[in-house]
């Protein structure tokens, strides 16, 4: 089944082609306009500059995807070539949102095609059901995701621990009660005076810091809500914690990479504790990343450490770089199985639901 997916939720106008068949998706296409470039100068997204952003670029976008899918619109066979549309309903901006799912409905009614309304959160869940370039070395063999299932979402907006168990049946164990993880790694950016978007610039500065004593004595972040009895975070007060050294210690400037790694390993470390928790309490034999700050290596890494050590026999699940920040391939995987159930939404009906929750 040949699917085209539509997101515009916040600052990237994307849209991807992808083919599904059995349990498998394969991306033909995936085409995103970052505009990143643009919010960088107001340190966030003015969500009416991304609007009209959205409206200059969604047509080339989507028609880049056709061509690269080789499928050329104006053409009537292509019509029926793409068999069903999935677009982005929720959460998001509002007016980003409304870009996308006109332009959804509008080639819905052209095209005769029918529509799918994707989740953001669900899209970003199914970045993990995309076929990875399989290295020769692992022999075809790919690992299999097995219900149920633990996801762990990091993005700028969301931090949630998600309960899979099965295709489309979500629960949401845990959630933050305050800022999301990649925000908090935007505005230790900021503190830091890093630049944005804060969670790569982080990462980088991270990296250079290779003393022994990060986190073990002179800087000490706390880790918040590490130990509470339940599956939720809570990043505001790690942020505020920076601010607070930052203000005390006159020298923070030379030592902005062990405030950086330090900063990350707080974050990572309760990211890390709560997914195991979750995995274990609910006997979970699949734990999935997904979100942009699923790009961090750090909680990659950290992650696929964990689970190997103390989850015996699951598998950890990570998307591909691409498919971890905002893009249309991760839409059109979870479209496809959405479709293949066909659930779909009569075009007359499909809206924007800003504050969607998943499920
Ligand atoms: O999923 P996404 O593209 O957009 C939302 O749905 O929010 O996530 C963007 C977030 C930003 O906060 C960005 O700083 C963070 O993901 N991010 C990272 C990394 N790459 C992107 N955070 C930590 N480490 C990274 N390497
Ligand atoms: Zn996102």
């Amino acid at each position: 089944m040949i699917i085209l997916g539509i997101e515009t939720s916040c600052d990237e106008t994307a849209a991807a082609v992808v083919r599904g068949a059995g349990d498998k998706v394969e991306v033909l296409s995936n085409v995103v306009a970052s505009q990143i470039e643009i919010h960088k100068k107001y340190g966030g997204v003015v969500p009416e500059i991304a609007a009209r952003e959205h409206v200059l670029n969604i047509l080339p976008v989507i028609n880049e995807a056709l061509e690269k899918a080789n499928l050329t619109p104006f053409n009537s066979l292509f019509v029926r070539r793409v068999e069903a549309i999935a677009v982005t309903v929720g959460p998001g901006l509002v007016t980003s949102l409304l870009v996308g799912v006109e332009t959804a409905k509008t080639l819905a009614y052209v095209w005769r095609a029918p529509v799918v309304a994707i989740n953001h959160i669900e899209g970003h869940i199914y970045a993990n059901f995309i076929k990875p370039p399989l290295p020769p070395s692992s022999g075809g063999r790919q690992r299999t995701i097995k219900f149920p299932a633990v996801i762990l979402t990091v993005s700028g907006g969301h931090t949630m621990l998600v309960l899979m168990s099965g295709h489309g049946q979500y629960k949401v164990l845990g959630e933050t009660r305050d800022d999301a993880a990649g925000e908090a790694f935007d505005k230790a950016a900021q503190l830091l005076g890093l630049g944005y978007p804060g969670g790569p610039a982080v990462a980088r500065e991270a990296e250079r810091f290779t003393g022994s004593d990060a986190g073990t004595g002179r800087i000490k972040l706390p880790r918040p809500m590490m130990d509470s009895a339940n599956f939720d975070f809570s990043f505001s007060g790690l942020k505020t914690a920076l601010f607070y050294q930052l203000e005390r210690n006159k020298d923070w400037q030379e030592r902005v990479s062990e405030y950086a790694a330090e900063f990350q390993r707080a974050a990572v470390e309760v990211l890390v504790a709560k997914t195991v928790k979750a995995a274990k309490a609910l006997n979970c034999q699949t734990v999935m990343l997904s979100g942009g700050v699923a790009a961090n290596l750090e909680l990659r890494s950290q992650l696929g450490k964990a689970v190997a050590e103390q989850l015996a026999g699951a598998n950890l699940i990570i998307p591909q770089f691409t498919y971890c920040t905002d893009n249309a391939a991760m839409i059109a995987a979870a479209g496809y199985f959405r479709a293949k159930r066909k659930d779909f939404v009569p075009w007359q009906k499909l809206k924007t639901e800003p504050n969607q929750e998943l499920a």
